[in-house]
């Protein structure tokens, strides 16, 4: 079994044959590792993800998904075991019922009645949705919606799950619960990968972030690492963590303070290294 879930080699990718959205990635997940991507509009994360469950191909370089070479991979075998839930969720709803949206892929992999009923029942547990099980996805609200997505998705339990910006549109309280999720699917050692621009979130929720800028990834490391390198976050148009700003304005007064902190704790630690 190879230990990485995804690995990228020299990639470069276009749609149209003369600009690159994609330029010379060289990206190594780890099986387990809990991952986010994060960069300007148009940086290309969600091209970079399509080509996790090889809905896009390279034009140029290698990809393997989980050691699946995925130009040579049928994209049922790879969907098994990537699932993806896309930004806009309603490119992904299309059934006449909640129930019937989750069951839906479970079928389509072909689990037995049985495990089709016990995993809807379970996903639309987990994601809070059991009351609306009736309802036309349509009908719902959009963050509800995305609910309804991460619940189709959870519920084939693939070993590689990937967010294209969970948190938009969620309110604080089921934000939380996306968090918890991330991490129960993480305890589960699954390989999680998410998109987002939420700042907040990527800080409380991650150990590594991927920074993508016009195409490449122009840095990976910690939350601490990422936020303080200002050149990063300028190429990438990211603002630091409120914590982190809070502690590069601290600075002025108190300049013997570490500004390589992204949690309230640190911050304080620091600080009260001054009393
Ligand atoms: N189907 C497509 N056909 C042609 N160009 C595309 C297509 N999808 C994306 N692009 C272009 O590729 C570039 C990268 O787009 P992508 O959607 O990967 O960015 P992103 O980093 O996910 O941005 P955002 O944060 O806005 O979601 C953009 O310039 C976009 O206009
Ligand atoms: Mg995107």
């Amino acid at each position: 079994m190879p230990e990485n879930a995804v690995y990228l080699k020299e990639v470069y990718f276009t749609y149209d044959g003369i600009n690159m959205v994609l330029s010379n990635i060289n990206l190594t997940i780890k099986k387990g590792e809990k991952v986010a991507i994060m960069g300007e509009n148009g940086a290309g994360k969600t091209t970079l993800i399509k080509h996790f469950n090889g809905l896009l191909k390279p034009v140029k370089g290698e990809v393997r998904i989980l050691g699946y070479d995925t130009r040579r991979t049928p994209v049922s075998t790879l969907a098994r075991h990537v699932g993806i839930v896309f930004q806009n969720p309603d490119h992904q709803l299309f059934a006449e019922s909640v129930e019937d949206e989750i069951a839906f892929a479970l079928r389509n992999f072909g689990f037995p009645e049985e495990v089709v009923r016990k995993r809807t029942e379970w996903a639309l547990n987990v994601m809070d949705l059991t009351r609306y099980r009736k309802t036309s996805p349509f009908l719902l609200s959009g963050g509800e919606r995305k609910r309804v997505a991460i619940a189709s998705v959870l519920s084939y339990n693939p070993e590689i799950i990937i967010f294209d910006e969970p948190t938009t549109g969620q309110d604080y309280f089921q934000k939380q619960k996306i968090a918890q999720l991330l991490k129960l699917l993480s305890l589960q050692n699954k390989t999680v990968i998410v998109v987002t621009h939420d700042v907040e979130f990527a800080v409380e929720n991650f150990e590594k972030i991927i920074v993508m800028a016009r195409g490449r990834i122009i840095a990976e490391g910690t939350p601490e690492d990422i936020f303080n390198d200002m050149k990063v976050l300028k190429t990438a148009r990211l603002l630091p963590p409120q914590v982190t700003e809070c502690a590069i304005k601290l600075k002025r007064y108190l300049p013997r303070i570490r500004t390589q902190v992204t949690k309230v704790e640190d911050l304080f630690s620091e600080i009260i290294k001054y009393c």
